[in-house]
């Protein structure tokens, strides 16, 4: 008996003909113009949209865009009704409001088959207060039978669209959150070993708990980015003027103490493995110089991993059988210092046995750039930042959380 995702989907529930209100991620990155610079997220909302289309429903779609302090038109989410419209070739319906007679009147009117995108629920305060009544009004004002939650990349929020609104209709998991969850857990819990971690990005502090679980279940985190710089300077090397964070002695302790308890003094190292050298450089720069770790003078700044540890890192995902990754391991605002970054990619898409699961916001805009292959070259790219964040670190994301249990054999809660 094959393992089942512990809550109730959309395949669970005869959806046929029915209104369904579906909670999408549309959070997409905008150009100066406005216009979307990356879809990815639309795209990966497609496989919920087919399956209802399928089954003849009338499909509501809503998303936030953006933290908008009211209404702003420059957040507003037609542009992505029109992306949609040209992804799925059908026309998508835009409403310039989420809740409100003219959405009653809108979904009322339309036939089964139709796509009815709604305005940007930031637009309203009371979408993050988590308000019962706007969930309510939702819930009334398109007129739906079902909730489905698909916007994976909002679960960690506990809002009206997400949370609240679970308490107003029953309520179903999209194939998204089902793929995105089922793919995360299972490299976290039941990984191939070795599992090798690749923990980059900017702070230690956004990433501490997720580094304390990558202790428990990996064989190895190598450890880059600016994230490194805090490492190394806790260590005692000199950073010089390297992007590092202060006040993470306490926090670091307690990690390497963590280490300790489970393989030894002796083998930290092992476990917890530091670049051996760094290119440093200006963030303008377009040059890079590469300096063993012992060897940063005061002036210096590390914006990328060095060529040697490029080697040993691509070595370790070389013969690993699970490969976790989050954070870039460098600053990759700059081309010159993208480049540990793509070598990490490619030792981690040429391990083409190992499952690879890539996470975090700035990682996966990485890795769709890099890759020719549109993520296809890993075996997942998460669209969450901070959710996929949160559940590696083995948070429970309130969105996902609140919909109906799964019941039956192959269900563990
Ligand atoms: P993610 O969004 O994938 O979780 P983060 O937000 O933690 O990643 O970190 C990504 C940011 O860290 C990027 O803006 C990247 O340029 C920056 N960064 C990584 N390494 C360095 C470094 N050595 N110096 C300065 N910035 C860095
Ligand atoms: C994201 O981009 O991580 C999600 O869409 C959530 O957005 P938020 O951080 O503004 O809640
Ligand atoms: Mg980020």
């Amino acid at each position: 008996m094959g393992k089942r995702f512990f809550k109730q989907t959309i395949r669970d529930v005869d959806v046929e003909r029915q209104t369904v209100l579906v909670r999408v991620d549309y959070n997409v990155p905008l150009h100066e113009d406005g216009t979307i610079s990356d879809d990815f997220r639309i795209r990966a909302s497609l496989p919920t949209i087919k399956y209802l289309l399928d089954h003849q429903c009338k499909l509501v779609l809503m998303s936030h865009l953006g933290r908008p302090e009211g209404r702003d038109e420059k957040l507003s989410l037609a542009p992505v009704a029109a992306r949609l419209a040209e992804l799925l070739g059908r026309s998508v319906m835009f409403i310039d409001d989420c809740v409100g007679d003219k959405v009653r009147q809108t979904v009322r009117h339309a036939p089964c088959g139709s796509i009815i995108l709604l305005e940007n629920l930031r637009f309203y305060k009371e979408e993050e207060a988590d308000d019962a009544s706007f969930a309510k009004a939702l819930v009334k004002s398109s007129g739906a039978s079902f909730f489905v939650q698909d916007a994976f990349g909002a679960a960690h929020r506990a809002h009206a669209s997400t949370h609240a609104i679970t308490l107003c209709l029953p309520s179903f998991a999209g194939l998204l959150i089902e793929k995105e969850y089922t793919a995360i857990t299972d490299a976290m819990a039941h990984p191939a070993h070795p599992l090798v971690a690749v923990v980059g990005g900017a702070k230690v502090s956004d990433k501490i708990e997720l580094v304390e679980r990558l202790i428990t279940v990996a064989d190895k985190i190598l450890i880059g980015g600016a994230m490194a710089n805090t490492f190394l300077k806790y260590k005692g090397y000199e950073v010089g003027s390297s992007v590092f964070e202060d006040g993470q002695d306490e926090v670091l302790g307690r990690i390497y103490q963590k280490a300790e308890e489970k393989v030894g003094a002796e083998r930290i190292a092992d476990l917890l493995v530091l670049p051996p050298d760094v290119a440093v450089g200006n963030k303008q720069s377009s040059e890079r110089r590469e300096v063993a770790i012992d060897g940063i003078e005061p002036e210096d700044m590390a914006l990328d991993i060095g060529s040697r540890t490029i080697d040993c890192f691509s070595a370790y995902l070389r013969g690993a059988g699970t490969i976790i990754w989050n954070g870039p391991v460098g600053y990759t605002d700059n081309e010159v210092f993208s480049y540990g970054s793509a070598r990490i990619a490619l030792a981690v898409a040429s391990n083409t046995k190992a499952i690879s699961v890539v996470g975090g916001g700035d990682t996966a805009d990485f890795v769709l750039k890099w890759d020719g292959n549109g993520g296809a070259s890993f075996t997942h790219v998460s669209t969450g930042g901070g959710a996929s964040l949160e559940l590696m670190s083995g948070k429970k994301l309130p969105g996902i959380e609140s919909l109906l249990d799964a019941y039956g054999p192959g269900v563990v809660h």
